[in-house]
């Protein structure tokens, strides 16, 4: 059984991709920083393959504890998708450098400290997929002009997977960022098109028919390449 392991797995995106990937046929390993939520809790109940585990991606012992499960153990796909986007300035010129700093720990420094840790799990995996769940804002050419705190850190963290596109292909990893689309959930609002459960397919779809040639791509679910 292939294995999956899916960061901020609670609520939104990543509670439906754990669904997703639990209906294919994966052990799924479902990393929550609120693991008593109600949506993971019943799709725990509903399917055993996923396991539910308390993972904050800001802090080292809860990384270490993630990466200390799989010791020795193969993970062939890693997606990380926890993400946080606060909103609270009305200008962006307002915003809190506290917000700022807390979105790149979650969102630039948590992808790096979680991949980092699983590393040698993913290079037992043979062909593992390494998959960050970015965004359209994350496009320095493209920039929205506004959100310079969720703008930076996705720009960052695609700049990170970058590098590790380069230096990991060699054990066999590919690394993808993905623009998952503007989703119904607490991040994208209740006028957002799609569903999430709709957007985890789409964003299965594009893993699953990524290859090594893909390796290092920042692509939307059709498969497009998003402007750097
Ligand atoms: N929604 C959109 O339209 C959209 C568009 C482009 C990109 N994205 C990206 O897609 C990903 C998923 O977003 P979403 O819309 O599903 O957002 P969401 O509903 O707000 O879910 C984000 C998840 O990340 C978790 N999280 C926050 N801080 C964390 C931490 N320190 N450690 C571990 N988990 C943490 C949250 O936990 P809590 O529930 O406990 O807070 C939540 O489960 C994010 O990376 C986001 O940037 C979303």
């Amino acid at each position: 059984m292939p294995t999956v392991v899916i960061t901020g797995a609670e609520q939104g995106l990543g509670l439906e991709l754990a669904r997703a990937y639990a209906a294919s046929g994966y052990d799924v390993l479902a990393g929550c920083l609120k693991p008593d939520t109600t949506g993971i809790r019943t799709l725990v109940q509903e399917h055993p393959a996923v396991t539910a585990i308390p993972l904050d991606v800001t802090r080292e012992g809860s990384v270490a504890a993630l990466a200390d499960r799989f010791a020795g153990k193969a993970v062939d796909v890693l997606i990380n998708n926890a993400g946080v986007h606060f909103r609270k300035w009305s200008v962006p010129e307002t915003v809190s450098f506290a917000d700022w700093e807390l979105t790149l720990q979650v969102n630039t420094l948590g992808p790096a400290r979680v991949s980092f840790a699983l590393r040698d799990s993913l290079a037992l995996a043979g062909a593992a997929k390494l998959v960050t769940i970015s965004s359209d804002w994350g496009s320095v050419s493209n920039h929205p002009g506004t959100a310079y705190d969720y703008c930076s850190s996705k720009a960052a963290v695609n700049s990170v997977m970058r590098g590790l596109a380069i230096n990991w292909a060699k054990q066999g990893i590919s690394v993808l960022m993905i623009h998952p689309g503007w989703m119904r959930t607490t991040m994208g609002g209740a006028d957002a098109p799609t569903l999430p459960s709709e957007g985890a397919q789409l964003v299965k779809s594009a893993i699953d028919l990524a290859t090594p040639q893909d390796n290092g791509r920042y692509i939307d679910t059709s498969g497009n390449d998003m402007p750097w």
